[in-house]
């Protein structure tokens, strides 16, 4: 079968990278193949999960151009030139402009740590979100992943799920139970059945 192929974006430590390759190996991504992975940091460990996979990286950071828009046109020829057809951000932590989310419309998602539209928007991201959510004092987190447009977080939502806050929470306790509970298993989900619809059309 054809698989649509996947580049999974990223700046950071990778485990929602993890989770989709685990997802792969263990059957739970059939309809598409992680083909390569792009982070804007040189030192994301992310990078070395990938490797560990025997999936190809790329390194394009923001310094190597004068301008935004010419980092996001490097990114796009590097997806380019592998035939990319889907891309996943997985703790990726840059804000992606008009042009590169028009390239791929309705083919970008991407994963947020809380229940949209809480906590989300320009400024809240990784860390950040769970430290809003505990100072608010909410009981019920979660993450959500959502197809991306020029918005901030404001594309269609694909699937969310809840996570319990717990009495004396820390911003990385909270942080973890949310990717174990939720992120780890909705964003490998929500990309086979992408992938999947994508998959149908071609
Ligand atoms: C994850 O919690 C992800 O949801 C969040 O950053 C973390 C990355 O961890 N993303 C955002 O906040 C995007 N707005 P990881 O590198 O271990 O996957």
């Amino acid at each position: 079968m054809r698989k649509t192929k996947i580049a999974v974006l990223v700046s950071g430590g990778g485990t929602n990278l993890q989770a989709l390759i685990d997802a792969q190996k263990s059957g739970i991504i059939t309809s598409g193949e992680i083909k390569l992975v792009v982070s804007n940091k040189e030192d994301a460990y992310a990078l070395n999960r990938a490797q560990n996979a025997g999936i190809k990286t790329a390194v394009v950071t923001r310094k190597q151009f004068e301008t935004r828009q010419a980092f996001e046109d490097g990114i796009l020829s590097v997806l380019k030139a592998e035939g990319i057809q889907m891309i996943v951000l997985a703790g990726f932590m840059c804000i992606l402009g008009e042009k590169f989310v028009k390239t791929y419309a309705n083919r970008i998602i991407n994963v947020h740590p809380s229940l949209i539209p809480s906590f989300c928007g320009e400024g809240f991201y990784g860390l950040t979100v769970h430290e809003k959510a505990l100072e608010y004092g909410v009981k019920v987190t979660g993450a959500t992943v959502h197809l991306v447009n020029e918005i901030p977080d404001g594309g269609k939502i694909l699937m969310q799920k809840a996570v319990e806050v717990l009495e004396g929470d820390t911003p990385e306790v909270l942080q973890k139970r949310v990717m174990e509970q939720a992120e780890w298993i909705i964003l490998p989900l929500a990309t086979e059945k992408l992938a999947s619809e994508i998959n149908k059309e071609n």
